[in-house]
């Protein structure tokens, strides 16, 4: 969370007017946003947002290391294939954000980015994660946040080369994901993104 954090509303703010002004179709949007006092409202909606990108990054670390150290990789599979989808739907209906990961090489095709995600993929393809930033996108009623998510030492049990992964691995991901395209990254490279979509009005109604 590092350049956001102290001065979250003000970085927040400042995110979504660049977007803002660099899209015709958000420009419309936000002017009026402006109009009806809608930027505190849009920056609100993007710390929704990235809360809930962070309690959902947090319980899948949590599953796939505790996974990682009681049975080691090949078990951790079985988590990400059976549950990472399962604990993703359950933080979105906690949080009432829709959240979900994606990447410009997937894994499982039910993680394919939303159209408003599409165009912000290249940007993230083949950069150091650290470098890549986060995006708040102006959706209009909603307000739409992408993260990207660093390949980890961790990561490359089952995203790295495939050659140095175990044969168990490349095993059960072929046989889940004929068609995976998310093998051979780096350390530090974007490996995908955690996106958020979160309704600018309604705030604090989903108790
Ligand atoms: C034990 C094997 C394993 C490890 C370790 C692992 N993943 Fe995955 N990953 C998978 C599998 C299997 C899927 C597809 C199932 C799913 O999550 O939807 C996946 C899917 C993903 C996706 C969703 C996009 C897509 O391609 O479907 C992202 C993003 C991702 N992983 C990032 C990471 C990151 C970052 C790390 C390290 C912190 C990591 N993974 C560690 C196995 C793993």
């Amino acid at each position: 969370m590092n350049r956001i954090g102290t001065t979250l509303t003000a970085a927040l703010l400042a995110a979504v007017s660049v977007v803002a002004t660099a899209d015709p179709v958000a420009s419309a949007h936000r002017r009026d946003a402006t109009e009806t006092g809608g930027d505190a409202e849009a920056a609100a909606a993007a710390k929704r947002g990235i809360e809930a990108m962070s309690a959902l990054q947090t319980r899948l670390a949590g599953r796939l290391m505790a996974e990682m150290a009681r049975g080691g990789p090949v078990a951790a599979v079985g988590v990400c294939r059976d549950e990472a989808q399962q604990l993703t739907a359950s933080v979105s209906a906690e949080l009432g954000v829709e959240i979900g990961r994606t990447s410009h090489r997937l894994r499982n095709p039910l993680n394919v980015a939303r159209p408003w995600v599409v165009p912000l993929l290249p940007a993230y393809a083949g950069r150091r994660a650290e470098d890549a930033g986060m995006r708040i996108v102006d959706l209009g009623d909603r307000v739409g946040v992408v993260k990207p998510l660093a390949t980890q030492p961790l990561c490359l049990n089952c995203h790295g080369d495939r050659d140095a992964m175990a044969p168990e691995i490349r095993e059960m991901i072929a046989k889940a994901y004929p068609s995976d395209e998310a093998t051979g990254f780096a350390l530090g490279e974007v490996r995908g993104l955690i996106w958020a979509e979160v309704p600018k009005a309604g705030l604090g109604g989903n108790d």
